[in-house]
Protein backbone atom coordinates (compact mmCIF):
# COMPACT_ATOMS: atom_id res chain seq x y z
CA UNK A 1 0.00 0.00 0.00
CA UNK A 2 1.08 3.52 -0.95
CA UNK A 3 -0.08 6.43 0.89
CA UNK A 4 0.42 10.16 -0.82
CA UNK A 5 1.01 12.55 1.79
CA UNK A 6 -1.54 15.90 1.52
CA UNK A 7 -4.82 14.38 0.60
CA UNK A 8 -6.03 12.67 3.61
CA UNK A 9 -9.01 13.39 4.80
CA UNK A 10 -10.70 13.37 7.93
CA UNK A 11 -14.61 11.83 6.65
CA UNK A 12 -12.78 9.61 3.82
CA UNK A 13 -9.52 8.43 5.59
CA UNK A 14 -9.01 5.78 2.94
CA UNK A 15 -8.65 8.59 0.47
CA UNK A 16 -4.63 8.33 -1.11
CA UNK A 17 -4.29 4.72 0.15
CA UNK A 18 -3.24 3.21 -3.02
CA UNK A 19 -3.08 -0.65 -3.07
CA UNK A 20 -1.64 -2.82 -6.34
CA UNK A 21 -3.89 -5.41 -7.69
CA UNK A 22 -1.41 -7.53 -6.83
CA UNK A 23 -2.15 -6.83 -3.14
CA UNK A 24 -5.97 -6.75 -4.13
CA UNK A 25 -5.48 -10.41 -4.80
CA UNK A 26 -4.03 -11.84 -2.11
CA UNK A 27 -7.31 -11.25 -0.05
CA UNK A 28 -9.23 -14.12 -1.91
CA UNK A 29 -9.98 -15.59 1.26
CA UNK A 30 -12.79 -15.86 4.16
CA UNK A 31 -9.77 -14.75 6.60
CA UNK A 32 -10.00 -11.87 4.27
CA UNK A 33 -12.15 -10.64 1.78
CA UNK A 34 -11.61 -7.27 -0.48
CA UNK A 35 -13.29 -6.70 -3.47
CA UNK A 36 -12.62 -3.86 -5.94
CA UNK A 37 -15.70 -1.29 -6.31
CA UNK A 38 -15.23 1.56 -8.60
CA UNK A 39 -11.77 1.54 -8.35
CA UNK A 40 -12.73 1.45 -4.73
CA UNK A 41 -11.23 -1.18 -2.28
CA UNK A 42 -13.48 -2.70 0.24
CA UNK A 43 -12.40 -5.07 3.09
CA UNK A 44 -15.71 -7.34 3.57
CA UNK A 45 -13.95 -9.66 5.61
CA UNK A 46 -16.64 -9.04 8.84
CA UNK A 47 -19.55 -8.22 6.18
CA UNK A 48 -19.50 -12.21 4.92
CA UNK A 49 -21.76 -13.33 7.06
CA UNK A 50 -24.07 -10.22 7.29
CA UNK A 51 -24.36 -9.24 3.69
CA UNK A 52 -28.21 -10.00 2.40
CA UNK A 53 -27.37 -11.22 -0.80
CA UNK A 54 -25.36 -14.44 0.69
CA UNK A 55 -21.70 -14.77 1.64
CA UNK A 56 -20.84 -16.70 -1.34
CA UNK A 57 -21.39 -14.19 -4.18
CA UNK A 58 -18.98 -12.24 -2.17
CA UNK A 59 -16.78 -15.17 -2.17
CA UNK A 60 -16.87 -15.17 -5.84
CA UNK A 61 -15.89 -12.13 -6.25
CA UNK A 62 -12.78 -11.81 -3.29
CA UNK A 63 -9.82 -10.54 -4.92
CA UNK A 64 -10.99 -9.24 -7.96
CA UNK A 65 -13.34 -5.92 -9.57
CA UNK A 66 -17.07 -7.01 -8.37
CA UNK A 67 -18.34 -3.37 -9.81
CA UNK A 68 -20.54 -4.96 -13.02
CA UNK A 69 -21.74 -7.51 -10.64
CA UNK A 70 -22.74 -5.32 -8.04
CA UNK A 71 -24.78 -2.93 -10.21
CA UNK A 72 -26.03 -6.01 -12.07
CA UNK A 73 -27.81 -6.56 -8.71
CA UNK A 74 -29.01 -2.88 -8.30
CA UNK A 75 -28.43 -2.25 -4.92
CA UNK A 76 -30.18 0.42 -2.89
CA UNK A 77 -29.27 3.51 -1.79
CA UNK A 78 -28.88 2.07 1.76
CA UNK A 79 -27.06 -0.66 0.63
CA UNK A 80 -24.36 1.80 -1.05
CA UNK A 81 -24.29 4.13 1.97
CA UNK A 82 -23.79 1.14 4.10
CA UNK A 83 -20.68 0.40 1.38
CA UNK A 84 -18.91 3.26 2.18
CA UNK A 85 -18.13 1.98 5.69
CA UNK A 86 -16.14 -0.95 4.40
CA UNK A 87 -13.99 1.21 2.11
CA UNK A 88 -9.98 0.98 3.27
CA UNK A 89 -8.51 3.00 0.05
CA UNK A 90 -8.45 2.86 -3.74
CA UNK A 91 -6.57 1.28 -6.32
CA UNK A 92 -3.57 2.29 -7.46
CA UNK A 93 -3.98 4.48 -10.51
CA UNK A 94 -1.37 2.05 -12.45
CA UNK A 95 -3.94 -0.71 -12.46
CA UNK A 96 -6.91 1.32 -13.10
CA UNK A 97 -7.07 -0.05 -16.96
CA UNK A 98 -6.72 -3.65 -16.07
CA UNK A 99 -9.91 -3.57 -14.53
CA UNK A 100 -12.02 -1.52 -16.67
CA UNK A 101 -13.87 -3.36 -18.76
CA UNK A 102 -14.62 -2.16 -22.01
CA UNK A 103 -17.37 -4.55 -22.45
CA UNK A 104 -20.21 -2.13 -20.77
CA UNK A 105 -23.09 -0.64 -21.37
CA UNK A 106 -21.54 1.34 -23.79
CA UNK A 107 -20.63 -1.29 -25.96
CA UNK A 108 -24.30 -2.66 -26.08
CA UNK A 109 -25.92 -0.01 -27.33
CA UNK A 110 -23.32 0.58 -30.04
CA UNK A 111 -24.03 -3.41 -30.66
CA UNK A 112 -27.74 -2.87 -30.39
CA UNK A 113 -27.71 0.47 -32.45
CA UNK A 114 -25.55 -1.54 -35.13
CA UNK A 115 -28.14 -4.65 -35.16
CA UNK A 116 -30.88 -1.95 -35.53
CA UNK A 117 -28.98 -0.73 -38.68
CA UNK A 118 -28.72 -4.10 -39.83
CA UNK A 119 -32.19 -4.88 -39.40
CA UNK A 120 -33.14 -2.73 -42.17
CA UNK A 121 -30.71 -2.46 -44.35
CA UNK A 122 -30.90 -6.45 -45.38
CA UNK A 123 -34.29 -6.69 -45.57
CA UNK A 124 -34.65 -3.57 -47.98
CA UNK A 125 -31.54 -4.92 -50.13
CA UNK A 126 -33.71 -8.29 -50.54
CA UNK A 127 -36.59 -6.64 -51.37
CA UNK A 128 -34.44 -4.45 -54.26
CA UNK A 129 -33.32 -7.54 -55.83
CA UNK A 130 -36.57 -9.15 -55.23
CA UNK A 131 -38.16 -6.31 -57.42
CA UNK A 132 -35.18 -6.49 -59.79
CA UNK A 133 -35.97 -9.89 -60.40
CA UNK A 134 -39.68 -9.37 -60.93
CA UNK A 135 -39.07 -6.17 -63.24
CA UNK A 136 -36.61 -8.46 -65.86
CA UNK A 137 -38.73 -11.53 -65.45
CA UNK A 138 -41.88 -9.21 -66.56
CA UNK A 139 -39.97 -7.76 -69.20
CA UNK A 140 -39.09 -10.78 -70.67
C1 LIG B 1 -19.73 -3.28 -0.20
C2 LIG B 1 -20.32 -4.27 -0.79
C3 LIG B 1 -21.77 -4.66 -0.63
C4 LIG B 1 -22.72 -4.23 0.25
C5 LIG B 1 -22.58 -3.22 1.38
C6 LIG B 1 -23.94 -4.95 -0.07
C7 LIG B 1 -25.14 -4.80 0.59
C8 LIG B 1 -26.32 -5.40 0.22
C9 LIG B 1 -27.60 -5.12 0.80
C10 LIG B 1 -27.87 -4.12 1.93
C11 LIG B 1 -28.52 -5.90 0.19
C12 LIG B 1 -30.05 -5.95 0.43
C13 LIG B 1 -30.78 -5.34 -0.75
C14 LIG B 1 -30.46 -3.88 -0.96
O1 LIG B 1 -30.59 -3.09 0.01
O2 LIG B 1 -30.07 -3.50 -2.09
C15 LIG B 1 -27.78 -6.70 -0.78
C16 LIG B 1 -28.37 -7.65 -1.59
C17 LIG B 1 -27.68 -8.38 -2.53
N1 LIG B 1 -26.38 -8.25 -2.88
FE1 LIG B 1 -25.03 -7.02 -2.01
N2 LIG B 1 -23.71 -5.79 -1.13
C18 LIG B 1 -22.39 -5.63 -1.50
C19 LIG B 1 -21.74 -6.27 -2.51
C20 LIG B 1 -22.31 -7.19 -3.36
C21 LIG B 1 -21.64 -7.83 -4.46
C22 LIG B 1 -20.21 -7.58 -4.87
C23 LIG B 1 -22.55 -8.69 -5.02
C24 LIG B 1 -22.44 -9.61 -6.20
C25 LIG B 1 -21.42 -10.10 -6.69
C26 LIG B 1 -23.77 -8.58 -4.29
C27 LIG B 1 -24.89 -9.30 -4.52
C28 LIG B 1 -26.10 -9.15 -3.87
C29 LIG B 1 -27.28 -9.93 -4.17
C30 LIG B 1 -27.40 -11.05 -5.20
C31 LIG B 1 -28.28 -9.45 -3.32
C32 LIG B 1 -29.69 -9.97 -3.22
C33 LIG B 1 -30.59 -9.14 -4.10
C34 LIG B 1 -32.02 -9.58 -3.99
O3 LIG B 1 -32.35 -10.42 -3.17
O4 LIG B 1 -32.83 -9.02 -4.76
N3 LIG B 1 -23.59 -7.65 -3.29
N4 LIG B 1 -26.48 -6.36 -0.74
Amino acid sequence: MTKSSGDKSEKEPWQGCYYKLEEVKKHNHSQSTWIILHRRIYDLSKFLEEHPGGEEVLREQAGGDATENFEDVGHSTDARALSESFIIGELHPDDWEKVEKPTGPYITTIESNSSSWTNWVIPAIAAIIVALMYHFYISE
